[in-house]
Order: C-alpha cells, then structure tokens, then sequence
C-alpha cells in the first residue's frame, strides 16, 4: 500500500480561507435575505484593465491562426514580459538584475508555497506572527513545522508583531534558516522602513539565513521613504529570493500571474558545506515541474507595463487606498483602533472589549452581515484582531461603515 505523507494529516482540517467561505456560505443558507458585505478574502472587485483587455484579444487572435500560434513557451517565461518586469520594476528603481533571474509563473501564492521543493525538509523556519497562512501550511506539508502544539508549530519561530512594538519585527536572539518577510505585511497592512528591511538583511548576511520576501502588495506603497523590493537593501541578492503578483497589483487574480527573483549570487549550503546556487536549482525545480504561463497570460501582464496600462492600474489602486482611506476613517470613528491601511489594502482592526477574533468575526457576520478574517487564523499573535479587506466595490466599504458603526 502506498504511505501518505503523514504531515499533511497535521493540518488543520480546511486552509483558512476555505474554513471562512465554509461559514459564511452556512450563514447565506440561514439567512437568505440577508445582504452580506464580504470584506474577507482579499479578491480583488474591480475589471482587468481595458489594456490588459486588448492584449488578451490580440493574443487570442495569433493563437487562432497557423503563423503566430505558440506551443509550449519557456519554462521560465516569455523574454517581453521578463525584459519588461527587469525595466519597469527594478532597473527605475537602480536594481540591475538579469532576464535569468526572473521566473514567470501564475500568482505568489505557488511560489512562495512551491520553494521548499529546493530547501532541505529539516532547515529551521522563521515567521512573522501574525502571517500569510502558505508560508506555515507549506512548512508543515513539507515536515518542518513539528507539531501543532498551544496553537504553535513546536520546530518554528514565531516573530510577534503586536501593536506594542508597531507591528515592527524585532530580530530573534536566535539564527534562523529560512525567514519569511511579507512587505507590505499581510494580514496586518504595515510597512518596513528601509532602516527596518536593513536590519533583516544584515541578520541574514550575518547568520547564512534565506530570506523569502513576499511583495505582492508592493504596488500599494503610497508614502515615498517605503522599500518596494529586498533588492533596494545592500547584500539582499547574497540572502534574498524576491516574490512578486499581478493578481492586486493589476486584478490578476482570475488570470494568475506573478513572478519570482532568484538572484544568481543567492547560494544555500549542502550537508557537506559546498555553496550552491539556488537560481539553478529553481530552474531544474522549473523546467520539470512547470511549463510555464500561457503566453495570452503573459501578454496580457506585459500590457500594464505600457502607459496606457500603468495609467490605468494607478486608477485601480486608487480605487482600492481610497477605498482604505474611508474605512481606516469609519473605523476609528466609532472607536475602535485599527491599523494598516496607509500603504496596503488592509485594514487590521482590535476587537472591542477583549474579544476574540473568532467571536468578533461571527458577531460581526450575524449582526452587521460583514465578513472579515479572524487575526487568530493568521497566527497566535493575530488573537483579538479582525482583517478586513479594501477590495470590494465602494459602496460596499461605505455601507459596512455604516453598518459597523449602528453595531458598536
Ligand atoms: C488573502 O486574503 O490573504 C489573499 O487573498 C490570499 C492570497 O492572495 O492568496
């Protein structure tokens, strides 16, 4: 008979998302009539923009004639869309890297889960707390979170980031193997000055450690002193693998797309002490499992890097920060605290009088018919605090500030 692989039975029964969608599908059964506002999951509401649109028809149309019709495209990505990403995202901001070090593929989400592939199952595992679910569910898959102990996975360090200290990571007294850094954070929406981004990497420099930086919110930095990529930090190609999405940067998340930086210099060791390249091995890990992006996909990413398309992605962020804006303000309105919001689409909201994030998560759902994500689901640290998302449509936003403010 064959085994499974046993850790997976260490999981929670459902990924946090699903868990939520669970629930407010039985809360939709009960209560038919009742118009539920759904600020949860972070999926985006608005349309791809009209020049993604038409790069899309176009591909479509040479994949319907003999001439222009493509097969199989380069495991790593098509070179238009790999020369745009190096031009438009790192090399205007003094980042030089090479078409080789970018690995086209369909969201983050795989990626950042997809990684440990090349890592050893027995490296140790840092994360900030409260965290992105993948980072830890990944780990757990893969054998190197030990057990679900008191709400903790015994083998992982958990970084607390509490309104005491700002959200702000402090650096374990500790070396750690593998470290994962999401900037802007999701769940809580805080940023990391580069002072702050500075102090990782030279932890990492110093301790031999892997940092996986997680940008996919990068596109949502507002204020001018805020690092949108590890590579703006000095030593980061020696230490960090760089991820990036379209899916909120430019409504990807039906389309799915996004992309990975493995810098050439990057090296992890062996058990015998040898340094090895990791952008090799991430290609090998590529090339066997993964034929690439459909080019109508890769086509239609390229078009956001053309004016038209920046034009109109900047209109699609506003959107969604003013979107932040009127919450962030709604919410502290009936005083409750709540932050993030300034540059990220969340918003990251204390549950009043001591609440729990699951009690506040149903009350608000059974009460206001609002969804939101409890903290606790982000990790131990997230107890007491609800997510809430600034995707949905505006008048959605408005109408659960209305309604939350009636509910407190
Ligand atoms: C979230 O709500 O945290 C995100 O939508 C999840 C994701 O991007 O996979």
């Amino acid at each position: 008979m064959a085994l499974v692989n046993e850790h997976y039975l260490k999981l929670p029964g459902s990924y946090l998302f699903s868990d939520i969608a669970k629930k407010v599908n039985t809360f939709k059964v009960t209560h038919p009539k009742q118009d539920v506002i759904r600020l949860g999951i972070g999926d985006v509401t608005q349309p791809l923009p009209p020049a993604v649109i038409k790069a899309m028809h176009n591909a479509v149309n040479e994949m319907a004639s003999k001439e222009t019709f493509r097969g199989y495209g380069p495991e790593q990505g098509y070179d238009f869309l790999i020369e745009a990403i190096i031009k438009n995202d790192y090399a205007s901001r003094g980042i030089s890297l090479e078409p080789s070090e970018v690995f086209i593929n369909d969201g983050a989400k795989s990626d950042t889960g997809n990684i440990g592939d090349i890592l050893r199952h027995d490296n140790s595992v840092g994360v900030t707390d409260p965290v992105y679910p993948v980072y830890i569910d990944s780990n757990v898959m893969a054998g190197r979170a030990g057990d679900l102990v008191d709400g903790k996975w015994s083998n992982l360090v958990y970084i607390s980031c509490l309104s005491e200290n700002n959200f702000i990571p402090q650096i374990p007294n500790r070396r750690i193997d593998m470290l994962y850094l999401c900037y802007p954070n999701n769940p809580t929406g805080t940023t990391l000055s580069k002072e702050e981004l500075k102090k990782w990497v030279n932890y990492a420099l110093e301790n031999d450690t892997l940092i996986l930086y997680d940008a996919a919110y990068e596109a949502y930095i507002q204020e001018p002193d805020v690092p949108h990529s590890i590579y703006e930090i000095k030593g980061a190609k020696k230490v960090a693998i760089e991820f990036r999405s379209f899916s909120k940067t430019a409504g990807f998340t039906g389309v799915r797309c996004g992309y990975t930086i493995v810098p050439k210099e990057l090296k992890a060791a062996t058990l015998g002490g040898e340094r090895v390249a990791l952008n090799k091995l991430w290609n090998r890990r590529q090339c066997t499992k993964f034929n690439g992006t459909s080019y109508i996909t890769q086509r239609a990413a390229e078009a956001i890097y053309t004016p038209e398309g920046k034009e109109q992605v900047k209109e699609i962020i506003n959107y969604y920060m003013t979107n932040a804006k009127i919450m962030k303000e709604g919410i502290e309105s009936t005083g409750l605290k709540v932050y993030g919001g300034v540059n990220a689409p969340y918003l990251w909201v204390k549950a009043p009088n001591g609440m729990s994030s699951w009690k506040f998560f149903e009350q608000l759902l059974y009460e206001a018919n609002i969804v939101g994500t409890p903290g606790v689901g982000f990790g131990p640290s997230g107890e007491g605090y609800l997510r809430l998302t600034a995707f949905g449509a505006r008048e959605d936003c408005i109408e659960a500030m209305k309604r939350l403010r009636n509910w407190i």
